[in-house]
């Protein structure tokens, strides 16, 4: 699979991962396994392997892009610490060396996804990022100090695991709150939850700074945003 712009089809597959709800939550499914992230990232690290295919970026290209507008609209100094929180390929910490920040860091808690951000990393030729398998609602290491998360997909993956998905949704804040800088800002883009929702999932220590803009679909008369993107703010 190769990553598309944020048009229809990328879009209509973020729209159809939409999770169905239940109350508090939603229903759990094989997305919030680690077990499930091993065994795609296992296949698209031999696709990489074999053809050079860097595989999927979750909610496409276009989703990379608005990210690194907001961080240069903003002139987020390169040195800037960023940390990439459920990394997956690591293609936006490849965009981001490539725009020249030197100070970046990308975890994921499947192993197979890390040696497949290293392996593509490598073949970029690109230094100063540092890999690291951890599991971010149980850091192994002090991480901390961070000027800027990322999460594109990872909050949606873990609000899916079928074991006590909304006390990890709470480790989660906690672990985010623990690994950011007070002001530092957190961007993140969910395909489940909305931005009431996801300014309620992270009202403690954390404020609106910014929604950024995402493509609307209509349908049946009604329209929405298949994708929400919102800067927080640590206060
Ligand atoms: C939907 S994918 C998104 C990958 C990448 N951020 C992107 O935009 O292409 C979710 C990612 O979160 C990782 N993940 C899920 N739960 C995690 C956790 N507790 N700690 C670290 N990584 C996690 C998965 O292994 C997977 O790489």
């Amino acid at each position: 699979m190769s990553a598309g712009a944020d048009g229809g089809g990328v879009v209509a597959a973020a729209r159809s991962r939409r999770a169905s709800p239940v109350e508090g939550g939603f229903v759990p499914s094989a997305l919030g396994t680690r077990e499930h992230w091993d065994a795609v990232y296992e296949k698209e690290l031999q696709m990489f392997q074999e053809y050079g295919d860097t595989g999927e970026i979750w909610f496409g290209k276009e989703s990379i892009n608005r990210l690194i507008r907001w961080i240069q609209k903003h002139k987020i100094p390169l040195d800037a610490s960023v940390l990439d929180i459920g990394t997956g390929n690591g293609v936006f910490l490849v965009e981001l060396a490539k725009l020249g920040f030197c100070n970046i860091t990308g975890i994921d808690y499947s192993p197979s996804a890390i040696q497949l951000s290293r392996s593509i990393i490598e073949k970029e030729g690109l230094p100063n990022i540092k890999l690291k398998v951890e599991d971010f609602l149980n850091l192994s290491t002090k991480l901390s100090g961070f000027h800027i998360c990322i999460d594109k997909g990872t909050f949606d993956a873990i609000s899916l695991n079928p074991d006590s998905a909304a006390e990890k949704r709470k480790q989660y804040v906690k672990s985010l709150s623990g690994v950011l800088k007070v002001k530092g800002f957190f961007l993140i883009t969910s395909c489940n939850w909305t931005k009431e929702e996801l300014l309620d999932e992270f009202c403690e220590g954390f404020e609106l700074f910014e929604e950024l803009p995402t493509p609307t679909f209509s349908f049946g008369g009604r329209s929405g945003n298949s994708v929400t993107s919102l800067v927080l703010q640590k206060t």
